[in-house]
Protein backbone atom coordinates (compact mmCIF):
# COMPACT_ATOMS: atom_id res chain seq x y z
CA UNK A 1 0.00 0.00 0.00
CA UNK A 2 2.63 2.16 0.97
CA UNK A 3 6.00 3.13 0.13
CA UNK A 4 6.96 5.07 3.00
CA UNK A 5 9.22 2.78 4.84
CA UNK A 6 7.84 1.91 8.13
CA UNK A 7 7.85 -0.66 11.16
CA UNK A 8 4.20 0.08 13.11
CA UNK A 9 1.33 -2.57 13.87
CA UNK A 10 -0.82 -2.01 11.89
CA UNK A 11 -1.18 0.76 8.79
CA UNK A 12 -5.17 0.04 8.99
CA UNK A 13 -5.04 2.31 12.42
CA UNK A 14 -4.69 5.42 9.94
CA UNK A 15 -7.83 6.32 9.38
CA UNK A 16 -8.85 6.70 13.04
CA UNK A 17 -5.31 7.95 14.01
CA UNK A 18 -5.58 10.84 11.64
CA UNK A 19 -9.25 11.55 13.04
CA UNK A 20 -7.53 11.91 16.44
CA UNK A 21 -4.94 13.95 15.07
CA UNK A 22 -7.65 16.33 13.60
CA UNK A 23 -8.66 16.94 16.86
CA UNK A 24 -5.67 17.49 18.51
CA UNK A 25 -4.83 20.01 16.40
CA UNK A 26 -7.61 22.59 17.44
CA UNK A 27 -5.99 21.86 21.17
CA UNK A 28 -2.51 22.69 19.93
CA UNK A 29 -2.70 26.71 19.19
CA UNK A 30 1.41 26.71 19.19
CA UNK A 31 1.93 24.43 16.74
CA UNK A 32 -0.66 25.75 14.58
CA UNK A 33 0.34 29.30 14.48
CA UNK A 34 3.91 27.95 13.52
CA UNK A 35 2.65 26.27 10.67
CA UNK A 36 0.61 29.90 9.86
CA UNK A 37 4.07 32.15 10.97
CA UNK A 38 6.42 29.65 9.13
CA UNK A 39 4.26 27.83 6.36
CA UNK A 40 5.48 30.12 3.44
CA UNK A 41 9.28 31.12 4.24
CA UNK A 42 10.06 27.10 4.73
CA UNK A 43 12.68 27.45 7.26
CA UNK A 44 13.68 23.73 7.77
CA UNK A 45 14.17 23.07 4.09
CA UNK A 46 17.04 21.05 3.73
CA UNK A 47 16.90 19.72 7.54
CA UNK A 48 16.52 16.28 7.97
CA UNK A 49 15.69 15.49 11.32
CA UNK A 50 15.78 12.59 13.37
CA UNK A 51 13.34 12.10 15.82
CA UNK A 52 13.18 10.10 19.15
CA UNK A 53 10.30 11.22 21.11
CA UNK A 54 6.99 8.95 22.03
CA UNK A 55 5.22 8.28 18.76
CA UNK A 56 1.59 10.02 20.54
CA UNK A 57 -0.87 11.73 18.68
CA UNK A 58 0.39 14.97 19.89
CA UNK A 59 3.98 14.12 18.47
CA UNK A 60 1.96 13.33 15.14
CA UNK A 61 0.92 17.29 15.10
CA UNK A 62 4.80 17.84 15.58
CA UNK A 63 5.85 15.72 13.14
CA UNK A 64 3.83 17.28 10.69
CA UNK A 65 4.70 20.75 11.83
CA UNK A 66 8.04 19.95 10.73
CA UNK A 67 7.30 18.56 7.51
CA UNK A 68 5.05 21.90 7.23
CA UNK A 69 8.44 23.96 7.96
CA UNK A 70 9.93 22.44 4.85
CA UNK A 71 12.28 19.33 6.88
CA UNK A 72 12.35 16.09 6.06
CA UNK A 73 11.50 13.69 9.25
CA UNK A 74 11.73 9.81 10.38
CA UNK A 75 10.74 9.05 13.93
CA UNK A 76 10.92 6.63 16.44
CA UNK A 77 9.61 6.11 20.10
CA UNK A 78 11.23 6.92 23.09
CA UNK A 79 10.01 4.29 25.37
CA UNK A 80 9.12 0.45 24.50
CA UNK A 81 5.38 1.32 25.49
CA UNK A 82 4.48 4.54 24.75
CA UNK A 83 3.89 4.66 21.06
CA UNK A 84 -0.11 5.14 20.48
CA UNK A 85 -0.26 2.38 17.20
CA UNK A 86 -3.06 4.75 15.29
CA UNK A 87 -1.16 7.64 15.55
CA UNK A 88 1.99 5.80 13.91
CA UNK A 89 -0.04 4.99 11.08
CA UNK A 90 -1.66 8.12 10.33
CA UNK A 91 1.87 9.41 10.12
CA UNK A 92 3.36 7.14 7.91
CA UNK A 93 -0.07 7.13 5.44
CA UNK A 94 0.48 11.11 5.99
CA UNK A 95 -2.60 13.67 5.59
CA UNK A 96 -3.72 13.45 2.59
CA UNK A 97 -5.60 10.18 0.98
CA UNK A 98 -5.66 7.08 2.99
CA UNK A 99 -4.98 5.38 -0.93
CA UNK A 100 -2.18 7.41 -1.14
CA UNK A 101 0.47 7.52 1.30
CA UNK A 102 2.78 10.23 1.35
CA UNK A 103 3.36 10.61 5.16
CA UNK A 104 6.92 10.27 7.41
CA UNK A 105 8.87 7.19 7.95
CA UNK A 106 8.33 5.83 11.58
CA UNK A 107 9.31 2.99 13.15
CA UNK A 108 7.62 2.21 16.37
CA UNK A 109 5.50 -0.37 17.79
CA UNK A 110 3.29 -0.05 21.14
CA UNK A 111 4.93 -3.18 23.09
CA UNK A 112 8.22 -3.58 20.95
CA UNK A 113 11.15 -5.34 22.65
CA UNK A 114 14.58 -3.44 23.68
CA UNK A 115 16.36 -4.75 21.21
CA UNK A 116 13.94 -3.73 18.76
CA UNK A 117 13.65 -0.46 20.29
CA UNK A 118 17.68 0.36 19.65
CA UNK A 119 17.01 -0.79 16.02
CA UNK A 120 14.40 1.92 15.52
CA UNK A 121 16.26 4.39 16.69
CA UNK A 122 18.93 3.71 14.45
CA UNK A 123 16.34 3.42 11.69
CA UNK A 124 16.00 6.95 12.03
CA UNK A 125 19.37 7.81 11.93
CA UNK A 126 19.54 5.72 8.83
CA UNK A 127 18.93 8.46 5.67
CA UNK A 128 19.27 7.01 1.98
CA UNK A 129 21.53 8.78 0.31
CA UNK A 130 23.30 10.68 3.40
CA UNK A 131 25.55 10.20 6.38
CA UNK A 132 22.53 10.97 8.58
CA UNK A 133 20.21 13.23 9.93
CA UNK A 134 21.30 17.13 10.29
CA UNK A 135 19.36 17.20 13.70
CA UNK A 136 18.53 15.31 16.06
CA UNK A 137 15.08 15.91 18.22
CA UNK A 138 15.44 13.87 21.09
CA UNK A 139 13.35 12.55 24.49
CA UNK A 140 15.74 10.96 27.16
CA UNK A 141 18.74 11.57 25.35
CA UNK A 142 19.03 7.66 23.67
CA UNK A 143 19.10 9.14 19.90
CA UNK A 144 22.42 11.42 20.90
CA UNK A 145 23.74 8.52 23.13
CA UNK A 146 23.28 5.73 20.40
CA UNK A 147 25.80 8.25 18.10
CA UNK A 148 27.89 9.58 20.41
CA UNK A 149 28.76 5.50 21.89
CA UNK A 150 28.57 4.79 17.82
CA UNK A 151 31.68 7.38 17.35
CA UNK A 152 33.11 6.18 20.28
CA UNK A 153 33.09 2.72 19.27
CA UNK A 154 34.82 3.57 16.08
CA UNK A 155 37.19 5.05 17.41
CA UNK A 156 37.79 2.06 19.71
CA UNK A 157 37.71 -0.23 16.48
CA UNK A 158 35.24 -2.23 18.82
CA UNK A 159 31.94 -2.67 20.50
CA UNK A 160 32.16 -5.05 24.41
CA UNK A 161 31.25 -8.68 23.54
CA UNK A 162 27.67 -9.50 25.07
CA UNK A 163 27.04 -10.49 28.27
CA UNK A 164 25.12 -12.85 29.75
CA UNK A 165 22.38 -12.33 31.68
CA UNK A 166 23.03 -13.55 34.31
CA UNK A 167 26.11 -11.82 34.49
CA UNK A 168 26.01 -9.02 37.31
CA UNK A 169 26.66 -6.56 35.13
CA UNK A 170 24.24 -7.28 32.47
CA UNK A 171 21.97 -4.45 31.58
CA UNK A 172 19.13 -4.93 28.74
CA UNK A 173 19.39 -1.74 27.37
CA UNK A 174 23.29 -1.27 27.17
CA UNK A 175 23.04 -4.64 25.53
CA UNK A 176 20.34 -3.44 23.08
CA UNK A 177 22.37 -0.49 22.15
CA UNK A 178 25.30 -2.69 21.83
CA UNK A 179 24.01 -4.84 19.32
CA UNK A 180 23.02 -2.34 17.26
CA UNK A 181 26.45 -1.02 17.31
CA UNK A 182 28.06 -4.50 16.93
CA UNK A 183 25.94 -4.55 13.38
CA UNK A 184 26.57 -1.15 12.47
CA UNK A 185 30.46 -1.78 13.30
CA UNK A 186 30.87 -4.78 11.17
CA UNK A 187 29.20 -3.35 8.03
CA UNK A 188 30.51 0.10 7.69
CA UNK A 189 33.51 1.14 10.27
CA UNK A 190 33.01 5.03 10.18
CA UNK A 191 29.50 5.68 10.04
CA UNK A 192 28.57 7.11 13.67
CA UNK A 193 32.08 9.60 12.91
CA UNK A 194 30.96 10.64 9.48
CA UNK A 195 26.59 10.58 10.99
CA UNK A 196 27.94 13.03 13.90
CA UNK A 197 29.70 15.61 11.47
CA UNK A 198 27.24 15.79 9.65
CA UNK A 199 24.54 16.46 12.88
CA UNK A 200 24.64 20.65 13.69
CA UNK A 201 22.93 19.56 16.86
CA UNK A 202 20.06 18.23 19.05
CA UNK A 203 17.08 19.67 20.91
CA UNK A 204 16.48 17.46 23.76
CA UNK A 205 12.86 17.35 25.58
CA UNK A 206 13.02 16.46 29.18
CA UNK A 207 14.98 16.64 32.61
CA UNK A 208 16.51 13.11 32.09
CA UNK A 209 17.92 13.99 28.61
CA UNK A 210 19.32 17.51 29.70
CA UNK A 211 20.92 15.93 32.44
CA UNK A 212 22.96 13.22 30.18
CA UNK A 213 23.55 16.01 27.67
CA UNK A 214 25.12 18.57 30.47
CA UNK A 215 27.00 15.37 31.74
CA UNK A 216 28.77 15.01 28.53
CA UNK A 217 29.49 18.32 27.55
CA UNK A 218 31.44 17.96 31.19
CA UNK A 219 33.30 15.29 30.36
CA UNK A 220 34.31 17.22 27.21
CA UNK A 221 32.84 14.29 25.21
CA UNK A 222 29.66 16.64 23.46
CA UNK A 223 29.96 16.57 19.53
CA UNK A 224 27.60 18.69 18.85
CA UNK A 225 25.71 21.66 20.29
CA UNK A 226 22.51 21.19 22.21
CA UNK A 227 19.43 23.10 22.88
CA UNK A 228 17.91 22.29 25.98
CA UNK A 229 14.26 22.49 25.61
CA UNK A 230 12.96 21.37 29.19
CA UNK A 231 14.00 24.58 30.45
CA UNK A 232 11.91 26.69 28.82
CA UNK A 233 9.51 27.54 31.34
CA UNK A 234 6.56 26.91 28.98
CA UNK A 235 7.59 23.52 29.11
CA UNK A 236 8.85 22.45 32.29
CA UNK A 237 6.76 24.39 34.05
CA UNK A 238 3.51 23.23 32.20
CA UNK A 239 4.21 19.76 30.68
CA UNK A 240 5.87 18.43 33.45
CA UNK A 241 3.73 19.90 35.97
CA UNK A 242 0.40 20.55 34.14
CA UNK A 243 0.84 17.61 32.02
CA UNK A 244 1.49 15.17 35.08
CA UNK A 245 -1.35 16.26 36.93
CA UNK A 246 -3.77 14.72 33.81
CA UNK A 247 -1.88 11.92 32.88
CA UNK A 248 -0.56 10.65 35.99
CA UNK A 249 -4.28 9.95 37.66
CA UNK A 250 -5.54 8.56 34.16
CA UNK A 251 -2.52 6.00 33.95
CA UNK A 252 -3.40 4.58 37.08
CA UNK A 253 -7.25 4.23 36.19
CA UNK A 254 -6.94 2.41 33.02
CA UNK A 255 -4.66 0.82 34.80
CA UNK A 256 -6.76 -0.80 37.73
CA UNK A 257 -9.93 1.36 38.17
CA UNK A 258 -8.75 1.61 42.65
CA UNK A 259 -10.42 4.51 43.94
CA UNK A 260 -7.47 6.93 44.77
CA UNK A 261 -10.28 9.05 47.27
CA UNK A 262 -9.27 8.31 51.33
CA UNK A 263 -6.05 6.42 50.43
CA UNK A 264 -2.83 7.17 51.22
CA UNK A 265 -0.60 7.69 47.96
CA UNK A 266 3.28 8.06 48.31
CA UNK A 267 5.34 10.42 46.06
CA UNK A 268 9.47 10.47 44.97
CA UNK A 269 10.58 13.68 44.37
CA UNK A 270 8.95 17.46 44.73
CA UNK A 271 10.49 18.69 41.03
CA UNK A 272 8.06 19.80 38.62
CA UNK A 273 6.78 16.16 38.06
CA UNK A 274 6.33 15.51 41.49
CA UNK A 275 4.19 18.82 42.31
CA UNK A 276 1.74 17.89 39.61
CA UNK A 277 1.41 14.64 40.85
CA UNK A 278 1.13 14.97 44.43
CA UNK A 279 -1.60 17.52 42.97
CA UNK A 280 -3.50 15.79 40.91
CA UNK A 281 -3.47 12.57 43.97
CA UNK A 282 -4.80 14.95 46.16
CA UNK A 283 -7.58 16.66 43.75
CA UNK A 284 -8.57 13.04 43.61
CA UNK A 285 -8.94 12.95 47.45
CA UNK A 286 -5.87 10.97 48.50
CA UNK A 287 -3.47 11.91 51.59
CA UNK A 288 -0.54 12.34 50.10
CA UNK A 289 3.03 11.52 51.31
CA UNK A 290 6.18 13.15 49.39
CA UNK A 291 9.79 11.87 49.67
CA UNK A 292 12.78 14.89 48.60
CA UNK A 293 16.28 14.87 49.36
CA UNK A 294 16.51 18.76 48.39
CA UNK A 295 15.66 20.56 51.74
CA UNK A 296 14.34 23.28 49.52
CA UNK A 297 11.60 21.20 47.75
CA UNK A 298 11.08 19.59 50.93
CA UNK A 299 10.15 22.65 52.04
CA UNK A 300 8.21 23.98 49.63
CA UNK A 301 5.95 20.46 49.81
CA UNK A 302 5.43 21.42 53.33
CA UNK A 303 4.28 24.67 52.52
CA UNK A 304 2.04 23.91 50.46
CA UNK A 305 0.70 21.25 53.16
CA UNK A 306 2.02 17.89 52.13
CA UNK A 307 3.29 15.48 54.51
CA UNK A 308 7.44 14.79 53.88
CA UNK A 309 9.31 11.40 55.20
CA UNK A 310 11.49 8.92 53.62
CA UNK A 311 10.17 5.94 52.36
CA UNK A 312 11.17 3.18 54.94
CA UNK A 313 9.00 5.29 57.57
CA UNK A 314 6.01 5.06 55.32
CA UNK A 315 6.25 1.92 53.03
CA UNK A 316 3.53 -0.03 54.97
CA UNK A 317 0.81 3.39 55.28
CA UNK A 318 0.76 4.00 51.15
CA UNK A 319 -1.37 2.23 48.63
CA UNK A 320 0.04 4.19 45.74
CA UNK A 321 3.75 4.58 45.60
CA UNK A 322 4.63 6.66 42.47
CA UNK A 323 8.80 7.98 41.70
CA UNK A 324 9.07 11.09 39.80
CA UNK A 325 12.72 11.87 40.55
CA UNK A 326 15.07 11.11 37.40
CA UNK A 327 17.04 8.91 39.66
CA UNK A 328 17.65 5.62 40.37
CA UNK A 329 16.92 2.76 43.28
CA UNK A 330 13.86 5.11 44.56
CA UNK A 331 11.91 2.01 45.39
CA UNK A 332 13.71 -1.32 46.16
CA UNK A 333 12.89 -4.95 46.60
CA UNK A 334 12.98 -4.41 50.28
CA UNK A 335 10.60 -1.90 50.18
CA UNK A 336 8.07 -3.53 47.89
CA UNK A 337 8.68 -6.92 50.89
CA UNK A 338 7.33 -4.36 52.96
CA UNK A 339 4.21 -3.05 51.42
CA UNK A 340 0.70 -3.02 52.02
CA UNK A 341 -1.17 -6.11 50.24
CA UNK A 342 -2.24 -4.85 46.82
CA UNK A 343 0.08 -1.94 46.81
CA UNK A 344 0.25 0.05 43.42
CA UNK A 345 3.56 0.78 42.39
CA UNK A 346 4.28 3.13 39.07
CA UNK A 347 6.84 5.73 37.97
CA UNK A 348 6.44 8.73 35.68
CA UNK A 349 10.40 9.42 35.94
CA UNK A 350 12.01 9.35 32.28
CA UNK A 351 13.86 5.61 33.13
CA UNK A 352 12.32 2.62 34.44
CA UNK A 353 16.13 2.07 36.98
CA UNK A 354 13.85 4.16 40.06
CA UNK A 355 11.52 1.31 40.61
CA UNK A 356 14.13 -2.22 41.13
CA UNK A 357 12.25 -4.30 38.80
CA UNK A 358 15.63 -6.43 37.95
CA UNK A 359 15.93 -7.00 41.83
CA UNK A 360 12.24 -7.89 41.44
CA UNK A 361 12.28 -10.14 39.39
CA UNK A 362 15.21 -12.06 41.50
CA UNK A 363 13.73 -11.65 44.60
CA UNK A 364 11.53 -15.20 44.30
CA UNK A 365 8.25 -12.74 44.06
CA UNK A 366 5.71 -14.70 41.67
CA UNK A 367 4.44 -13.17 38.67
CA UNK A 368 1.48 -12.68 37.04
CA UNK A 369 0.51 -10.36 34.36
CA UNK A 370 -3.57 -9.11 35.10
CA UNK A 371 -3.32 -7.27 31.30
CA UNK A 372 -0.78 -5.53 29.23
CA UNK A 373 1.59 -2.85 31.68
CA UNK A 374 -0.04 -4.40 34.40
CA UNK A 375 1.35 -7.16 36.68
CA UNK A 376 1.23 -8.20 40.16
CA UNK A 377 4.18 -9.50 41.88
CA UNK A 378 3.31 -12.36 44.89
CA UNK A 379 5.99 -12.44 47.72
CA UNK A 380 6.54 -15.58 49.71
CA UNK A 381 4.35 -14.05 52.81
CA UNK A 382 1.10 -13.86 50.22
CA UNK A 383 1.39 -10.66 49.99
CA UNK A 384 1.27 -8.60 46.23
CA UNK A 385 2.46 -5.48 44.61
CA UNK A 386 1.15 -4.24 41.70
CA UNK A 387 3.48 -2.61 38.99
CA UNK A 388 2.50 -0.85 36.26
CA UNK A 389 3.90 -0.64 32.84
CA UNK A 390 7.07 -2.80 34.73
CA UNK A 391 8.16 0.42 35.94
CA UNK A 392 8.19 2.74 32.68
CA UNK A 393 6.08 5.72 32.22
CA UNK A 394 3.36 5.15 33.34
CA UNK A 395 0.78 7.85 32.05
CA UNK A 396 2.38 6.70 28.35
CA UNK A 397 2.53 3.13 28.91
CA UNK A 398 -0.67 2.59 30.88
CA UNK A 399 -2.81 5.90 29.37
CA UNK A 400 -1.75 8.09 26.12
CA UNK A 401 0.62 10.80 27.81
CA UNK A 402 -0.12 14.69 27.92
CA UNK A 403 -2.94 16.05 27.11
CA UNK A 404 -2.89 18.25 23.57
CA UNK A 405 -2.81 21.78 24.68
CA UNK A 406 0.32 21.07 27.05
CA UNK A 407 2.14 19.10 24.69
CA UNK A 408 1.40 22.36 22.43
CA UNK A 409 3.21 24.92 24.91
CA UNK A 410 6.60 21.82 24.72
CA UNK A 411 6.59 20.96 21.26
CA UNK A 412 6.09 24.73 20.36
CA UNK A 413 9.32 24.88 22.00
CA UNK A 414 10.81 22.33 20.25
CA UNK A 415 9.78 23.48 16.59
CA UNK A 416 11.46 26.50 17.61
CA UNK A 417 14.51 25.18 18.95
CA UNK A 418 14.62 23.51 15.70
CA UNK A 419 14.79 26.05 13.26
CA UNK A 420 17.24 27.92 15.57
CA UNK A 421 19.52 24.68 15.11
CA UNK A 422 19.16 24.95 11.66
CA UNK A 423 18.93 28.93 10.29
CA UNK A 424 20.69 30.66 13.73
CA UNK A 425 22.93 27.72 14.46
CA UNK A 426 25.56 30.54 15.21
CA UNK A 427 23.97 31.38 18.12
CA UNK A 428 24.61 28.14 20.20
CA UNK A 429 28.51 27.11 19.77
CA UNK A 430 29.34 23.65 21.44
CA UNK A 431 27.39 23.61 24.83
CA UNK A 432 23.93 23.17 26.13
CA UNK A 433 21.57 25.98 25.54
CA UNK A 434 18.49 27.33 26.29
CA UNK A 435 15.83 29.18 24.04
CA UNK A 436 15.89 33.26 24.88
CA UNK A 437 13.14 34.33 26.86
CA UNK A 438 11.56 36.04 24.14
CA UNK A 439 10.48 32.97 22.18
CA UNK A 440 9.65 31.08 26.01
CA UNK A 441 7.15 34.13 26.15
CA UNK A 442 6.17 34.13 22.20
CA UNK A 443 5.49 30.59 23.07
CA UNK A 444 2.87 31.48 25.74
CA UNK A 445 1.28 33.96 23.88
CA UNK A 446 0.51 31.65 21.33
CA UNK A 447 -2.30 29.88 23.71
CA UNK A 448 -3.75 32.63 24.92
CA UNK A 449 -6.14 33.50 22.73
CA UNK A 450 -7.46 29.86 23.02
CA UNK A 451 -8.22 30.02 26.55
CA UNK A 452 -9.69 33.62 26.51
CA UNK A 453 -6.90 35.41 28.44
CA UNK A 454 -7.05 38.92 27.74
CA UNK A 455 -2.85 40.16 28.46
CA UNK A 456 -2.82 43.59 30.26
CA UNK A 457 -0.31 45.52 28.27
CA UNK A 458 2.30 47.61 30.02
CA UNK A 459 1.75 51.46 29.47
CA UNK A 460 5.14 53.08 27.89
CA UNK A 461 5.21 55.23 31.08
CA UNK A 462 4.91 51.59 33.59
CA UNK A 463 7.66 49.91 30.86
CA UNK A 464 10.17 52.84 31.66
CA UNK A 465 9.20 52.83 35.69
CA UNK A 466 10.26 48.74 35.78
CA UNK A 467 12.78 49.63 33.45
CA UNK A 468 11.32 46.62 30.99
CA UNK A 469 10.78 46.52 26.83
CA UNK A 470 7.12 47.43 26.38
CA UNK A 471 6.35 44.49 24.94
CA UNK A 472 8.40 41.78 27.24
CA UNK A 473 10.81 40.35 27.48
CA UNK A 474 9.40 40.85 31.42
CA UNK A 475 11.45 38.62 33.51
CA UNK A 476 15.18 38.01 33.81
CA UNK A 477 16.52 35.01 32.30
CA UNK A 478 17.01 33.99 36.83
CA UNK A 479 13.58 34.88 37.42
CA UNK A 480 11.91 31.27 38.48
CA UNK A 481 8.08 31.31 37.57
P1 LIG B 1 13.18 17.84 38.79
O1 LIG B 1 14.67 17.84 38.83
O2 LIG B 1 12.43 19.13 38.76
O3 LIG B 1 12.58 16.98 40.00
C1 LIG B 1 13.10 15.77 40.45
C2 LIG B 1 13.10 15.86 41.97
O4 LIG B 1 13.45 14.58 42.53
C3 LIG B 1 14.15 16.86 42.48
O5 LIG B 1 13.53 17.86 43.27
C4 LIG B 1 15.11 16.00 43.29
O6 LIG B 1 15.63 16.68 44.42
C5 LIG B 1 14.23 14.82 43.68
N1 LIG B 1 14.98 13.61 44.01
C6 LIG B 1 16.14 13.13 43.49
N2 LIG B 1 16.52 12.00 44.09
C7 LIG B 1 15.58 11.73 45.04
C8 LIG B 1 15.41 10.69 45.99
N3 LIG B 1 16.33 9.72 46.13
N4 LIG B 1 14.32 10.71 46.78
C9 LIG B 1 13.40 11.72 46.70
N5 LIG B 1 13.53 12.75 45.82
C10 LIG B 1 14.60 12.75 44.99
O7 LIG B 1 12.81 16.97 37.50
P2 LIG B 1 11.37 16.91 36.78
O8 LIG B 1 11.33 17.90 35.69
O9 LIG B 1 10.34 16.88 37.83
O10 LIG B 1 11.49 15.48 36.07
C11 LIG B 1 11.54 14.27 36.84
C12 LIG B 1 11.60 13.09 35.88
O11 LIG B 1 10.39 13.01 35.14
C13 LIG B 1 12.71 13.15 34.85
O12 LIG B 1 13.20 11.86 34.62
C14 LIG B 1 12.01 13.67 33.61
O13 LIG B 1 12.72 13.37 32.45
C15 LIG B 1 10.69 12.96 33.73
N6 LIG B 1 9.54 13.54 33.04
C16 LIG B 1 8.51 12.68 32.80
C17 LIG B 1 7.37 13.12 32.17
C18 LIG B 1 6.27 12.17 31.90
O14 LIG B 1 5.43 12.44 31.04
N7 LIG B 1 6.16 11.08 32.60
C19 LIG B 1 7.21 14.52 31.75
C20 LIG B 1 8.33 15.36 32.10
C21 LIG B 1 9.45 14.87 32.73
Amino acid sequence: MTTVEHIIADLALAESGRHQIRLAEQEMPGLMALREEFGDSQPLAGARIAGSLHMTTQTAVLIETLTALGAQVRWASCNIFSTQDDAAAAVVVGPGTFSAPSGVPVFAVKGETIREYWQYTDRILTWDGHDGPTIILDDGGDATLLVHEGVKAEKAGHVPPPLEEEDPAYNIEVEGMRHVLRASLEQDPTRFTRMAAGIVGVSEETTTGVHRLDQMHARGELLFPAINVNDSVTKSKFDNRYGIRHSLPDGINRATDVLMGGKVAFVAGYGDVGKGAAEALRGQGARVIVSEVDPICALQAAMDGYEVARIEDVVDRADFFITTTGNKDIIRVEHMAAMKDKAIVGNVGHFDNEIDMAGLARSGAKHQPIKPQVDEWTFADGHSVIILSEGRLLNLGNATGHPSFVMSTSFANQVLAQIELWVNLEAYPLGVHRLPKVLDEKVARSHLDALGVRLTELTEDQADYLGLPQHGPFKPDHYRY
